[in-house]
């Protein structure tokens, strides 16, 4: 080997290898807090945000942990509040921007004969509407990386194809969701953003509560959604995933 590469090569082992960055909404516990957890693990530099983080003790210890956890305030039905830390965070890449904040609503209140419509509001605002806002204001930070990823936490049960009654709102709203992200894959594929929605399985959680069905664990579901993350490409942009890295019927 000539002595000119040998040199470029040294040059090139001794450049610092610039840590990725992970903003994730509600990871102040549930699959949010275990994404969290995994990615600082990583060695990721995370941005950690919760709506309440001061009260949020195990996202205090892990940013205890690992000094690369970097908590924020941040409720995502809050507009002004993302407009200033998208501000706030001006310059700074975020490689995997992951829209995983959600609410399930009680189910009891989204069932023919019984459906209170004052909550299909706060559905539609945390799990539709505060993603595409998010995903707006973070554009720039998020072009700005090497991956370049808007993630979002979707949902089996937002499936038109295979839907089985009941929870009328926040199936909506998760359905939403995915038309509200494939829409942003479309307009944003030319600037090389690379758009997912990923189904994380049916997660033992405080979400999944109500239910006394088969739950794969946070652990789980989280390493699978990372893992399909790490997959998605610009050729798969704007697809629906299962967490196991299989298709999602719309
Ligand atoms: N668990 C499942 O079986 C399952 C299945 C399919 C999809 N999902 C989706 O997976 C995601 C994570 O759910 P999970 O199972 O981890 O539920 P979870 O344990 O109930 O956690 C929900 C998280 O969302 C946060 N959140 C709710 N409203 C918010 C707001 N306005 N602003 C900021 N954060 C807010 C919560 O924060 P607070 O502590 O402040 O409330 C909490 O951190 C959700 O999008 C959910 O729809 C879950």
């Amino acid at each position: 080997m000539k002595i000119w590469a040998i040199i470029a090569l040294l040059a090139l082992a001794s450049l610092p290898i610039r840590a990725e960055t992970v903003l994730i909404t509600g990871s102040n516990r549930g699959l949010g807090l275990e994404l969290a957890t995994q990615y600082a693990a990583d060695g990721w530099i995370v941005i950690a945000t919760a709506r309440s983080p001061a009260d949020d003790e195990a996202l205090q210890n892990l940013a205890a942990k690992y000094e690369t956890v970097r908590i924020e305030a941040l409720d995502v039905t809050d507009h002004a509040q993302i407009d200033a830390l998208a501000t706030q965070l001006r310059g700074t890449p975020i490689d995997v921007l992951i829209n995983n904040a959600g609410v399930l609503g009680d189910p009891n209140i989204q069932r023919l004969g019984n459906l209170d419509f004052s909550i299909a509001h706060q559905l539609f605002e945390t799990n539709t509407l505060g993603p595409l806002k998010i995903a707006d204001a973070f554009i720039e930070h998020v072009a700005l990386s090497q991956t370049k990823k808007i993630m979002n936490i979707s949902s089996i049960v937002g499936s038109i194809t295979l839907t089985g009654g009941n929870i009328y709102f926040y199936r909506a709203s998760k359905t939403a969701l995915n038309m509200m992200m494939r829409n942003f894959a479309k307009d944003t594929a030319s600037g090389g953003l690379v758009i997912g929605m990923i189904h994380p399985g049916v997660v033992d959680t405080d979400m999944s509560a109500p239910f006394d069905i088969p739950k794969v664990s946070v652990r789980e579901s989280a390493t699978g959604v990372r893992d399909v993350i790490g997959w998605y490409t610009q050729a798969t942009s704007g697809t629906f995933m299962q967490y196991t890295g299989e298709p999602m019927a719309w």
